[in-house]
């Protein structure tokens, strides 16, 4: 094989590899998360950016971020700074060159991270599109975390037990988008995890 013929075979076997380990590493991720890679609707951007985004809201973010199209749209309004999380290496990377594409990195960042180990003290709006199975464990964290009065807003899955402030019907199929304040207005019954902190 001529010099030519190596360098092709090394091309090959390295884009081999690469698409390898990026395969292994969504699917480690999908296994870890059991959350897919789904996007929200672009049609519903604008509706839940209003609901997520207001007067007081310098801090949104988004716990499972994907490719942060939906960060980057919440994030439009000047003064409002954004933080992703996402677990899943190559979208992670996907997001983050379309972040440093659109020249909004000075006041989004984007962290290959899981969401669980974040801190959410200084947050206003924590905007979650996940799972049902996660949804306890994610509400649990915010009632833990953020100050009162801030808010978890959920796209499609509710947080088992809690009571939303309201509920919006997205589209033609009605797709709910669960807005909670913390504490949550919450359950009659008194759960720990809506407590206010003392
Ligand atoms: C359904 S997608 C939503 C993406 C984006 N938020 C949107 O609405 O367009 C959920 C994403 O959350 C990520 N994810 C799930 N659990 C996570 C965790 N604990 N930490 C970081 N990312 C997580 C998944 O890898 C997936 O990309």
């Amino acid at each position: 094989m001529g010099d030519w013929g190596e360098t092709v075979w090394l091309v090959v076997v390295t884009l081999i590899v690469v698409v390898f380990l990026a395969l292994l590493s969504s699917l480690y991720a999908l296994v870890v998360t059991g959350v897919p890679v789904l996007r929200t609707p672009a049609e519903f951007l604008e509706e839940i950016t209003a609901e997520v985004g207001g007067e007081k809201v310098a801090t949104i973010v988004d716990a499972g971020c994907g490719d942060a199209r939906a960060l980057l749209a919440f994030c439009a309004a000047e003064g409002v700074t954004g933080r992703g999380y996402e677990l899943n290496g190559p979208i992670w990377l996907y997001g983050f060159s379309r972040l440093l594409l659109s020249g909004r990195s000075g006041h989004i960042r984007l962290y290959w991270r899981d969401f669980f180990r974040c801190e959410l003290e200084d947050v206003d709006v924590v905007y979650c599109h996940l799972m049902p199975a996660v949804m306890a464990r994610i509400g649990a964290k915010c009632a833990e975390e953020m100050r009162v009065g801030t808010r978890l807003v959920s796209y499609l899955w509710e947080v088992p037990g809690w009571a939303p402030a309201r509920v919006l019907k997205l589209g033609r199929r009605k797709d709910p988008l669960f807005v909670y304040e913390i504490p949550p207005g919450c359950q009659e019954n008194d759960h720990p995890d809506c407590r206010p902190k003392t």
